[in-house]
């Protein structure tokens, strides 16, 4: 078998956004355009001759061809070893624990996460670093502008690797230790969880419901919630994973995630439901008939962590992205602990916990996580609630609501424009900047701006510096309307808005949050002419 070194040239834009280099299948399908991008993270991080490597992805189209690329290309470039998933799978957060348990140099994870899969889906790849979390920007940095220069990569010229037997093999010097997919992260859950608990919950006759999407998490929910914890076996839907998700788009959200949302609003409805995206690391909560935006089951989780052996002394402090909602800034307060405020971006929060300054963090998005690994974690998420739900044994609606009456409700939810031209979005954001002076003072109905900013962030722990991270609109009363254009999206440009008001008067916690932020979603509008400058009448998606 022979190192090979093939002659390529630079494409421009293979730049990694919020969460790794995301684009259409076809797009990594071209020549050299995958190699490329792994011989620049390669020759970014450098790793010492003889270095380990974890690879798994969310199994989606592509995927398989794409680690035996990377397996090829790790061998070339001097690794010692590389760990990979039974049949190329390892959910994300699975990855993280892996790469942390086995103390290797870093690993590779292959997915598009929410995006929809297939050959004219989206694929996608980042690099973890030894602490088990996405790479933090200077390495993300280097890889681009090494992706800008590369004119070689080295590949070896053998046969592919088998995947779906457990076990050691050799490529070209390297060893290939195929690992069961499933088996370290459900050790770690059950070493972080009441198992015994949830197992009595779930016998009480407690039902459940978990929505795998037809993505990664299937056979992750069936080892724990099944076969560990004793949940019937229809308590994991759509659990097979495969390659396009069922021609579905598997992001865990009241739109997408239908099958559950229809059983867990229907007649009979099962006690508690959840469901998770294509590579396990987003998570959705409902109750009976009610939902819990993941801002609120950060703020809930924080409020009861004392129920949950491994968080039962207590957590160091707790972070979530700017978008998030304040809810778990109360908790914080209540609990004298720090709460930090981060990008978006689960990267900003690696920092954090390596220094022991979090336990708990979450984003809006459906993410939430803890020191545990350095990915928010989707399984981890619902065994979290299950743990509480065991101990308190009250429904979903009653807990959150209680929850409220101590706290007050930060009311919440995001509307999403998606595909919208570049240049329409881009001109949308610039306006609001360009507006700050004027906003200032200004008063909207009932509402009156106290500031406006552009977020920018200053890591606590290396003092690097992220500018223009989410344009904020501050009103008097602490409501707020946040705007940002995604970095995952891989067509067009999707704006984000995200709207929060907070209410404190018990009689209104019952109100839909749609029709408690009506006011904020029209003063939206007026301050960008959103409507007027993108032809649309309704958002994409509403969370
Ligand atoms: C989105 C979410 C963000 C999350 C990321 C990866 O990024 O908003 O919170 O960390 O996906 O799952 P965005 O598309 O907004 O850049
Ligand atoms: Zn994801």
């Amino acid at each position: 078998m022979s190192i090979q070194t093939i002659s390529t040239k630079p494409f421009q834009d293979q730049k990694p956004g919020t969460s790794g280099l995301r684009k259409r299948v076809t797009v990594f399908q071209a020549a050299h355009y995958l190699e490329n991008f792994v011989q620049s993270i390669f020759d970014a991080i450098a790793a010492p001759a003889g270095a380990t490597l974890v690879v798994g992805g969310d199994g989606r189209y592509y995927n398989r061809e794409a680690i035996q690329v990377i397996l090829k290309m790790a061998a070339a470039n001097g690794f010692g070893k590389v760990l990979v998933g039974q049949d190329g799978i390892l959910s994300t957060p699975a990855a993280s624990c892996v790469i942390r348990k086995y103390q290797t140099y870093g690993g590779i994870i292959l997915s598009a996460s929410h995006n929809p899969g297939g050959p004219e889906g989206d694929f996608g790849i980042k690099y973890n670093t030894a602490n088990g979390g996405p790479a933090p920007e200077k390495v993300t940095e280097g890889i681009f502008a090494r992706s800008k220069s590369i004119s070689a990569y080295k590949i070896v010229d053998a046969a592919d690797v088998a995947l779906d037997v457990l076990g050691t093999t050799e490529l070209a010097g390297m060893q290939v230790q195929v690992i069961d997919a499933v088996a370290d992260y459900a050790e770690l859950m059950e070493s972080l969880f009441d198992f015994a608990a949830i197992r009595q919950l779930l016998a009480s006759g407690f039902r459940i419901r978990f929505d795998a999407m037809h993505a990664v998490t299937g056979p992750y929910a069936r080892a724990i919630l099944v076969d560990k914890l004793g949940a019937e076996a229809d308590a994991v839907l759509n659990a097979t994973p495969l390659p396009d998700f069922g021609g579905g788009h598997p992001d865990p959200n009241l739109t997408y995630a239908h099958d559950l949302v229809e059983i867990m609003y229907g007649a009979d409805a099962p006690d508690f439901g959840a469901a998770s995206d294509g590579d396990g690391d987003r998570n959705m909560i409902l109750g009976q008939r009610f939902f819990v935006t993941p801002s609120d089951s950060l703020a809930l989780m924080a409020a009861n962590a004392r129920l949950v052996p491994a968080y039962a002394k207590g957590i160091a402090g707790v972070a979530r992205s700017m978008p998030t909602s304040a809810a778990v800034d109360r908790v914080a307060e209540e609990l004298d602990i720090p709460c930090y405020e981060t990008p978006t971006g689960w990267k900003f929060f690696g920092n954090l916990m390596d220094a022991g300054k979090v336990t708990l963090c979450g984003e809006e998005s459906f993410g939430t996580g803890s020191d545990h690994v350095r990915e928010k974690d989707g399984l981890w998420a619902v065994l979290f609630w299950l743990n509480i739900l065991a101990i308190k044994r009250q429904p979903v609606e009653t807990l959150v609501k209680r929850h409220w009456a101590q706290f007050g409700r930060n009311v919440y939810s995001r509307h999403d424009y998606e595909e919208l031209p570049s240049d329409v979005a881009n001109a949308l954001i610039t306006h609001v900047r360009d507006s700050f002076t004027t906003l200032v003072g200004q008063r909207f109905g009932n509402y009156e701006v106290k500031t406006c900013d552009d977020f920018s962030y200053t890591d606590p722990v290396d003092g690097s510096v992220s500018h223009k991270q989410g344009v904020r609109i501050l009103f008097v009363d602490g409501s707020r309307i946040v705007f940002r254009l995604s970095g995952t999206g891989t067509e067009g440009a999707t704006l984000r808005i995200y709207l929060e008001a907070y209410e404190t008067d018990r009689t209104k916690h019952d109100l839909d949050a749609q029709d408690a932020l009506a006011e904020m979603i029209t003063i939206a509008d007026q301050i960008t002419g959103l409507k007027q400058r993108t032809g649309r009448e309704q958002p994409t998606v509403i969370t």
